[in-house]
Parts: structure tokens; sequence; C-alpha cells
């Protein structure tokens, strides 16, 4: 999807596109005798369409059937307001959208979940003009309010969040002949053009990586594994002046990473250690060390496991297909460390990811099997099913070991549990820092990719002591799954640094798709900590 902002004294008419209107509390733009004469008879429109338009939720919302006996636009609301209880002004925070010719309108209350809001908007456009077959449509947007920037923002990343689809592998199924909406041009006045142009461009590199994200994640694993998704790591970094530097399996051996080596040990991929370097507070590393430079240092770690067969403690039929999205924590770390070098944010990061395939076969590890990991401390690993939580006790002290960087955020597809917990709409979150907990927590609120923080202590820590080693990698007793896994990742956290573990397992994967995003891979990740650098990491 193409997005271009422009001043709206460049707007054309032209026959050959949609144009959409927004009414709500703050955007009243559309005159009555505009509207007026773009009525037809919505009745033969729907008719004469041979459509096989299922999107019931976008459906519930037509008023397109008040448009035939309305002739301006107080009479749509009063008969929305009957049907719906709509008050633009003090209502409900409904969105409302209807067509009638190419001209599609959105009314938009005012209260309602404000962190969803302008994202619904913004995917009921993409529908809208999807539906009618556009290839083209306009925005258009007269309001002179403040926050208007920001509100094209949310609408904008609804509309890229809606239009993305992995249609790559449709060969007999593509359809040539259907006309695909994929440029929407944006209207606003000449006062508010710049500073929306200015964050439209970070949005951009923003959207551009969640994309990023979505297309590993959607990869089959037989073309996403290990050594390809280090090379294709090697690519994105080239494009957007990332450092990539590539760990190979004799480099983790001489370093000790046995715990993500055993991890892999029964797969013929080899394993990869992929790290993005971004630099943009000081191009110059070595002057950034000069002065203390971990104390700014913040980094990504990401779960890559290509595919989760669960090893020798092998995962039941029914869901393992879905274990493709296994990488998913390591593509949301690729897709961010790409935004932030392309939009050249100004801190320093460090993304590692840890591929690897966990397999069963003649070389692969035992249940029961102790390792030494590169901390020193031993593992027995109780369940090679746990194995996200191995690949990343090794990556997070390589990556403390290393950088020395005061914040860490891990991602993973870490547990089953977590689904259990907070279901496919909510990431749980773990830490030891309860502002950077709150950062986090607070910035998913905003945006509307939502996590919940979950508790830890010294009581489920107890339940990963091992008999035989150091640690276990599964907890004693039941219950608590996604709990006991953050005390194991916390044994890998050295003491002076501040770290949170979000567990992607619910949120990476959408089975079905709905009002947001079509079916498939989310980018839950991207934008949230984007945003969280942007709003506390930048500039300090
Ligand atoms: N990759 C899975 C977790 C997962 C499950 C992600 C479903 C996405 C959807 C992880 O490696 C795993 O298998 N975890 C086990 C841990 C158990 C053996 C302690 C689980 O959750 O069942
Ligand atoms: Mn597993
Ligand atoms: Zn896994």
């Amino acid at each position: 999807m193409q997005i271009n902002i422009f001043p709206l004294n460049l707007l054309k008419n032209s026959q050959n596109k949609a144009s959409i209107h927004l009414i709500g509390s703050n955007l009243s733009t559309l005159d009555k005798s505009d509207i007026q004469n773009d009525i037809v008879n919505t009745k033969d429109f729907y008719q004469n369409k041979d459509s096989n338009y299922t999107n019931s939720d976008v459906k519930n919302y037509e008023f397109s059937d008040y448009l035939e006996s309305t002739t301006y636009i107080e009479s749509i609301k009063d008969a929305l307001n009957l049907r719906y209880d709509f008050k633009p002004n003090s209502g409900k925070g409904v969105i409302l959208s209807g067509i009638c010719k190419d001209k599609i309108i959105i009314l938009i209350g005012k209260d309602g979940d404000q962190s969803t809001k302008w994202k619904l908007v913004g995917s009921c456009i993409f529908d809208k003009v999807d539906y009618i077959c556009h290839q083209n449509a306009d925005l258009i947007i007269d309001d002179i309010e403040e926050e208007i920037p920001h509100i094209i923002n949310q609408i904008a990343i609804g509309v890229a969040i809606k239009s993305y689809s992995f249609t790559k592998y449709y060969k007999a199924k593509a359809d040539d002949n259907k006309i695909y909406f994929s440029n929407l041009n944006i209207y606003v006045s000449d006062k508010i053009l710049e500073k929306t142009k200015e964050l439209f461009k970070d949005t951009k590199a923003m959207i551009d990586g969640m994309n990023i994200t979505r297309n590993l994640i959607n990869e089959p694993a037989n073309v996403i594994y290990p050594e390809s998704f280090a090379n294709y790591c090697n690519a994105i970094a080239k494009e957007v002046g990332l450092v990539a530097k590539i760990i190979d399996k004799e480099e983790m051996e001489s370093l000790g990473m046995n715990a993500l080596l055993g991890v892999a040990q029964g797969s013929d991929k080899p394993p990869y250690l992929v790290i993005l370097e971004w630099w943009g507070k000081d191009n110059n590393k070595d002057n950034n060390k000069d002065n203390n430079y971990q104390n700014n240092l913040i980094s990504f770690v990401g779960k890559g496991v290509t595919f989760d067969t669960g090893g020798i403690n092998l995962k039941g039929s029914d869901h393992i297909a879905e274990m493709k999205y296994d990488m998913g924590g390591a593509g949301v770390v690729t897709g961010l460390m790409y935004s932030l070098a392309k939009r050249k944010a100004k801190i320093n990061a460090i993304g590692v990811l840890g591929l690897v395939e966990n397999m069963p076969s003649g070389k692969a590890q035992r249940p029961g099997d102790v390792i030494t990991s590169m901390s020193g401390q031993t593992i027995e690993v109780d369940n090679t099913d746990a194995e996200g939580r191995l690949v990343l006790a090794d990556v997070l002290w390589y990556v403390q070991e290393k950088y020395q960087p005061n914040t860490i955020i891990d991602l993973a597809t870490l547990t089953g549990a977590v689904k259990v917990a907070l279901g496919n709409n909510c990431a749980g979150l773990f830490s030891n820092d309860d502002d950077l907990a709150k950062k986090i927590s607070d910035i998913g609120d905003k945006i509307g990719e939502f996590i919940w923080r979950l508790p830890m202590g010294t009581r489920y820590d107890e339940q990963i002591n091992s008999s035989i080693a150091d640690i276990k990698n599964v907890g004693q007793g039941y219950g608590g799954g996604s709990i006991t896994a953050a005390q194991f990742l916390k044994r890998f956290i050295q003491s002076n640094r501040k770290w949170a573990h979000i567990d992607i397992a619910g949120v990476s994967w959408n089975k079905s798709g709905d009002k947001f995003i079509q079916k498939g891979a989310t980018g839950f990740g991207v934008i949230l900590l984007d945003r969280l650098i942007k709003e506390y990491f930048e500039n300090n």
C-alpha cells in the first residue's frame, strides 16, 4: 500500500478513484450539497454488484439503507442516532461507514476505545475501498485541529496493517482481474501539512519494518530456516545501514553456547546467531565506548526457532504446523531494527537473534540431558519442547557479556500457557524493573497492542530447581507455565540490568483474521517497541 500526504489544493476530481470523508466530533468536513449530489440509488448499487462481500463486522455498520431516503447529512445522523444511538459530539465511540457510489462516508463518535479507534477507521477505509474495487482513493481532511497529524498517522497505520496480505504463493489461485486498492492519497490543509508529513515519515519506516516482520513469520519453514534468515538479515542491514554480524556454529562452540547448540543438534540445518547493531546516537562506536556508552545502550533479543517440532518430546499433530511462527520474536527484532535504522532513530541499539530449528533425530538432545550454558550454569533438559528458554539463556548471556547493555528486552513465542492466561489479544510481560514494565504497558495501551504484566518471585523460582543440575528447563507441578519460563530466563540476567521479557506466543499469529488484520502473522511488537524507543529512549 502506497500512502502519500498532499496539500489540499492539489486535490483533483477524477472518476477513477474512491473518495473518503470522515465525519465526527472533530472532523466535520462534509457539506450538505456535496452529499446530495452524490446520493445514488444505493439499492441498485448493491444489487448490481456481484459481490461476495462477507466482512460481517463492517457490514453491520452500513448505513447505506438510509442514504436513499435522506437527502442531507443531519437526517443521516438522526437516523443513525435512532438505530445505533450514535451522537457525534457526545455519544458512543462507534464507527459507522457507508458507501454511496464512489464516496465513502465514515462517521466517528467521540468516545470509545481511544487506543484502537483511529486504527479501526483505517481498516474500515481499506475494506470499503477494496470492496468497491478502486485502486486509488483520496482521503480528505481539512480540519485544523492540533491532534489531526497524530490521528492521520493512526489512520494510515490502520490502513497499512489491514491492507497487508501474504499471497506470494498463490499461483493458480491468483486473480489477475481483481483491482487491488493500493494507493491512498491523504489531503490535508497547509497548516498541518509539514507536521503531518514529518510524523508520517517515521510511521512509514515503522510500517516497512512491521511488514518485514510479517513476511518473515508468514514464510514457511522450508524457506526461512536459520541460514536463510541470517542471509536475509545481511541483505536488509546493507539497505538501511545496520551493522550485521553473523556467528556460526563453530564460533558458538568456542563461546560455550551449549544450551542453544543442544536445541539445534537434532536438525540438519545449522544454527546461527545474528547481531544487528544500530549506532544512531554517535556513529563512532569507539567514541561511545569512551563515554560509557552502555548507559544508553538498549538491546533486543529474539527467539528464532524457525520450526519447533518439540524435539524428542514431539508435539501432537494438532498444532504442529503452526510452529513455523516460533521465530516470531526474532522476526519482531529484525523488523524493529530495520525501522529504527530506516528512520535514523537517535539511539544505540543491539538486536540479537538466536536462530535454530528444533528437530527430533538420532543426533537430537534427549530429555534428561545435562548441558553447561555459556553462563557456566548447568541445565537439566527435562523437556526438549521447552527449547525457547534454552536458546534465550545463551543469547541473553552473550549480549550482556559482549555489549553490557543497561536495558534488555526479549521477545519470544515462549509458552502455550500465555495463551491460556491472556488469550490472543494481549501479550505477557515480565520484568525486574517497575519503571520499564510500566512504560511498555502504557505504550501498549496507547497504540492498541495490549500487554499485561504477570508476577515473578521466589516461590515460582523454586519450581525450576533441579536435583541433578543448577536449574531445569520446566517447572515442577502444574500451572503458571509462562511464569516459570520467565523465572528461567531471569537466571541468565545479570544483576545490574533492566530486563523485560515479552511472551508473544498468543499474539504473533492471527488464525482467522479480524477487523484490524488479515489472517497470519500480526507483527505484534514492532510498533510497540518503536514507539517505546521514540517516547522514552531517544533524546535522552
Ligand atoms: N513454541 C512453544 C510455545 C508456543 C505454543 C508458541 C503455542 C506458540 C503457540 C514452546 O517452545 C513450547 O513448546 N512450550 C511448551 C513448554 C512446556 C514443554 C513446558 C508449552 O508451552 O507447552
Ligand atoms: Mn517448544
Ligand atoms: Zn518453541
